[in-house]
């Protein structure tokens, strides 16, 4: 710095005094302001920067808070908490895409720094905010749209941004994690491991929401990967790019062959990155993981993310992915490291970002399981396994599950492409011996 006070030094006591405008106090932005608060002190030991909470803006301005919030402080007005001169810092915590996306361009083109944590923003206009971010001159932190308390993006974005990323494999979704354990669990005890009951066990637990669709079938996670994908890669991908497949067609039969054979069934969200194409192809499905594998031992709401990169090898980052407290945590790290390179005049970058050829979900490659309801009588196994070699799809092992009404037969296939698995399903589900085609497990982790 070149003059001799800082931003807001006004006393000339060496300390800097920046004020937070941060938008919405819901869950996150409530226990922002409460951190903000309680950690002040102790960073400005640390820092020398003072942090004030100045404004915080909400769309219900009588609606029950989990923070106390003075009237000189609450606005019904967002844009002009963006737009104010006195308002140093913002922080989004209101979600959704409009008009999240407006008032953070606005705070950037009026010089202010911006720290959010919106995943469903940043995987669908993330690259236009980060270009504006970069015009402006200004951070645009995003730690807690991933993983929220696990300090994930900044490692992609930092530590690792000289790596050739090959691969990343993440528990990226709480709920479907804490689901399937439960289920899991419930095999393994010998007991009914239903998906339904499970699901109203998260519920009841506040992990998932009265409507499961976003975390259940994929969505909430896809997010995230396309967040991973574009800062690990430096591609703009968007979810809309993403493949996605649920667990709510996951079975007590799969978890227990899987289980039998050594294997853990997780929710995976996966980027990958082609060495020779340099296309990237990514997907959020269930998976069978190794129970050797790190992520086989991640249990109940946590998440965990797996990075491989040409000469970093393997690494794993573990912690808390969803929920106030650690999903502030993550913002208040990202606030003070706004607040310290707007001191110092600097900000960070995720870079130039390319445009990214994405691998169509029919050119990836697996292992599969494959459960079969079929009527057990003589030459079933024989027209299935028909059906299997005419797609080329070879098949590793195979066993029948039950009898009579109960038959149900299980494969396992040998590293097949996608399409040609997809072509022996639809035609396995128009034999008259076949009653139902359970949901395709890809086997990944090895
Ligand atoms: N609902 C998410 C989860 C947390 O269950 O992990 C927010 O992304």
């Amino acid at each position: 710095m070149t003059n001799d006070l800082a931003p807001g030094d006004a006393e000339g006591d060496g300390v800097t005094t920046l004020r937070v405008g941060v938008l919405g106090c819901g869950n996150v932005g409530a226990a922002l302001v409460d951190i903000v608060r309680t950690r002040a002190d102790a960073v400005e030991q640390r820092t020398g920067i003072r942090l004030e909470i100045a404004r915080v803006a909400v769309r219900n301005m009588s609606a029950p808070r989990d923070v106390e919030v003075g009237d000189d402080v609450l606005t019904h007005h967002a844009l002009d908490v963006v737009t104010d001169p006195d308002i140093d810092l913002v922080v989004e915590s209101i979600g959704g895409i409009e008009p999240a996306r407006e008032l953070i361009l606005a705070a950037l083109a009026h010089g202010k720094p911006v720290v959010t944590a919106n995943k469903e923003l940043l995987a669908n206009v993330g690259a236009e905010l980060y270009a504006a971010a970069d015009a402006a001159g200004r951070d645009l932190l995003f730690e807690a749209a991933v993983a929220a308390g696990i300090p994930f993006v900044r490692v992609l974005r930092e530590s690792l941004y000289g790596e050739p990323i090959t691969r990343v494999l993440g528990i990226i979704n709480g709920t479907t994690n804490y689901i399937l354990t439960k289920m899991t669990d419930a095999v393994v005890a010998g007991g009914d491991a239903d998906y339904g009951a499970a699901l109203k066990d998260a519920q009841a637990l506040g992990f998932a929401e009265r409507d499961p669709t976003a975390d259940v079938e994929g969505y909430d996670a896809g997010a995230k990967a396309a967040i991973i994908a574009t800062v690990a890669f430096g591609k703009k991908v968007v979810a809309g790019d993403v493949y996605h497949q649920g667990i709510s067609d996951v079975t007590a039969s799969d978890l227990a062959i899987a289980r039998r054979l050594g294997y853990v069934v997780k929710m995976l969200g996966i980027v990958e990155r082609d060495p020779d194409s340099d296309e990237i192809s990514v997907r959020v499905h269930p998976a069978m993981v190794p129970d050797q594998h790190p992520l086989a031992t991640v249990r109940d709401s946590f998440n965990a993310v797996f990075v491989e990169g040409d000469y970093v090898d393997s690494a794993l980052f573990y912690g808390r992915g969803a929920g106030g407290g650690p999903t502030a945590s993550a913002v208040f790290g990202d606030l003070i490291d706004a607040a310290k390179n707007l001191r110092s005049g600097t900000h960070g970058s995720v870079g130039t970002l390319g445009k990214a050829t994405i691998k169509p979900i029919d050119e990836t490659s697996a292992e599969y399981l494959l459960g079969l309801d079929v009527a057990d009588q003589p030459g079933v196994l024989h027209a299935v396994t028909g059906v299997f070699s005419k797609h080329g799809v070879s098949i590793r092992a195979a066993e029948q599950e039950g009898n009579g009404p109960d038959a149900r037969l299980v494969f396992i296939t040998h590293e097949a492409r996608e399409k040609d698995v997809q072509a022996t399903v639809r035609e396995l589900n128009g034999l008259d011996v076949v009653y139902k085609v359970g949901g395709l497990i890809r086997v990944i982790g090895n």
